[in-house]
C-alpha cells in the first residue's frame, strides 16, 4: 500500500516531538537536483537538505561508496584505527591549511568542538582566565548549549538560559565595535565568513580587516563557521580564503557527507598542540561510513573539476537574479556567492517558498524575509534558468497583493 501525506502527517502528530514546523509534502525519492514526492510529483531542489546534498541526490559514486561500506563495515570505535579518518583529514587540510582535523557527526558538535579546543588552548597557556568569546549579531552555530551560546538569536536563547557567560555580540557593520569587544580575557571570535541562516550576508572587507588585526595584535583565536559555506557552495574551498581571513579553527559540517552526518573541526598546529588525548571524544565521530562518504565527496570537490563548476553557474546565477531583482520591486537586494544566494524581500518570504512549491520549486525562507537559493554544486545553468523563471512567475502574482 502507498503511503500518503496525511497518514504520515497524523502519524507523526501522535508520535514526533513537534520541533519542527514543516511544509506539507513528504519526499520519498530524489535524483540530482530533483526530488518526488509521495504522489510522484517532481519539484526541482533549491534547498539541498539546507546545503547538505552538494553532489545532488542519489549520486551514483556516493551510492556505492556507501553501499560497499555498509555491507563491509560500518562502525569501530575511535579505540581502533581504519583508513577513512586520515585520507578526509589529509584532504581537508589540503583544502584548508589547517593541519589536523577531529570528526563528529554534525555541524554544532564541530563547533562544540571549536568552543572547547580554542578554551583549552589558552588553558595550555596558563591565561585559565581566558575564558570568553566574542560572536556576532545574526550569527548561527548550532543548538547544543555551547554552539546556542554564541548564536544570536534571541528566540533560540531565551528558553534556555543561563547559557554560556562571557560571550559578546558584535554588529558585523562595525569593525571597531568588534576591535573594542576583544579584550586580553577573549578566547576567540567565531564568525560565519557568510552569514547563513542570518540572511545570506557576507561579512564586509573591513571587517574582515579588522577580525585579521585584532586577532593578530592580541593573540585572539579566529574560528570559521564553515558549517553551511565551506567544501565548494560558494566557488571556493571555504569563503574564509575569499576574505583573506586566518582561522586557528574551522567548523565543517553539512556538505562533508553529502547526505551522510558527519562533521569535522579542522584545528591549525598551534592549537593541535594544545590538545591531549581525553579532551574531547565521540563515539560516532569518525565512523567509516561518514568518513568514507567525505572522502568521496572531497575528492569530487578536488578531483572532479566541481568548485570551476560552481564558479561558473554561480557567476550565471548571480545574473540571473540580478535581472529579476530589476524587475520586482520588493526584491530589495541580491547577496551570497557561487551557489550560496539570499533574495532580500521587503515583505515576508513565506508566500513565496510556498507558491514556488506549489509550482515545483523547492528554496527556503531565513531571517523572515529573505528567499535563501542553495541548490546542488552540480546544478546546471538550465536548471538556474527554470527555478528563477519560477521565481519570475511567483514574484509577479505576488507583488499586486503585497501594493494592496
Ligand atoms: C553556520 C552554521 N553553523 C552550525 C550549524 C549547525 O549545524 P547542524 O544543524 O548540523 O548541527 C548550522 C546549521 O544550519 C550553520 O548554518
Amino acid at each position: 500500500m502507498r503511503v500518503t501525506l496525511d497518514d504520515i502527517r497524523a502519524r507523526e502528530l501522535r508520535h514526533v516531538l513537534q520541533t519542527y514546523k514543516r511544509q506539507p509534502v513528504a519526499f520519498v525519492r530524489g535524483s540530482g537536483a530533483r526530488l518526488f514526492d509521495t504522489d510522484g510529483r517532481e519539484y526541482l531542489d533549491f534547498v539541498s537538505g539546507i546545503g547538505v546534498t552538494s553532489l545532488g541526490h542519489a549520486h551514483p559514486g556516493l551510492t556505492a561508496a556507501i553501499a560497499d561500506q555498509a555491507a563491509t563495515l560500518l562502525h569501530t570505535s575511535n579505540l581502533y584505527y581504519h583508513p577513512f579518518q586520515a585520507e578526509a583529514a589529509a584532504r581537508l587540510s589540503e583544502l584548508s591549511g589547517l593541519t589536523r582535523t577531529f570528526f563528529c557527526n554534525s555541524g554544532t558538535e564541530a563547533v562544540e568542538a571549536c568552543l572547547k579546543f580554542a578554551r583549552r588552548y589558552w588553558y595550555t597557556q596558563g591565561a585559565k582566565d581566558r575564558t570568553e568569546f566574542v560572536a556576532l549579531e545574526g550569527g548561527f552555530a548550532g543548538r547544543t548549549f555551547g554552539s546556542l551560546s554564541v548564536t544570536h538569536d534571541e528566540h533560540y536563547r531565551a528558553p534556555f538560559a543561563p547559557l554560556l557567560a562571557g560571550v559578546t555580540f558584535v554588529d558585523p557593520a562595525s569593525p571597531d565595535a568588534l576591535t573594542a569587544a576583544v579584550t586580553t580575557r577573549t578566547v576567540a571570535v567565531i564568525a560565519e565568513p557568510i552569514q547563513g541562516e542570518g540572511g545570506i550576508r557576507p561579512l564586509s572587507p573591513a571587517f574582515a580587516a579588522a577580525l585579521n588585526d585584532v586577532c593578530a595584535r592580541t593573540g585572539t583565536l579566529y574560528i570559521a563557521d564553515e558549517v553551511q559555506t565551506g567544501l565548494g557552495r560558494t566557488g571556493h574551498p571555504f569563503y574564509f580564503q575569499a576574505l583573506g581571513l586566518r582561522p586557528d579553527l574551522i567548523s565543517v559540517g553539512k556538505a562533508l557527507g553529502g547526505g551522510v552526518p558527519v562533521g569535522a573541526t579542522l584545528v591549525s598546529e598551534r592549537v593541535a598542540q594544545a590538545i591531549s588525548a581525553g579532551d574531547h571524544g565521540s563515539t560516532y565521530g569518525g565512523n567509516l561510513l561518514g568518513t568514507r562518504a567525505a572522502v568521496f565527496v572531497l575528492t569530487q570537490l578536488m578531483e572532479g573539476g566541481l568548485i570551476e563548476h560552481v564558479k561558473t553557474v554561480g557567476a550565471h546565477f548571480e545574473r540571473r537574479l540580478r535581472t529579476l531583482a530589476l524587475k520586482h520591486p520588493i526584491v530589495t537586494e541580491v547577496r551570497g556567492a557561487g551557489v550560496m544566494r539570499g533574495l532580500q524581500l521587503s515583505v515576508d518570504a513565506m508566500p513565496v517558498i510556498d507558491a514556488a512549491r506549489d509550482r515545483g520549486l523547492l528554496v527556503n525562507r531565513t531571517d523572515e524575509k529573505v528567499v535563501r537559493l542553495l541548490p546542488p554544486l552540480t546544478i546546471e545553468p538550465a536548471d538556474i534558468d527554470r527555478a528563477v523563471d519560477t521565481l519570475d512567475t511567483v514574484l509577479a502574482a505576488i507583488a499586486p497583493e503585497v501594493a494592496v
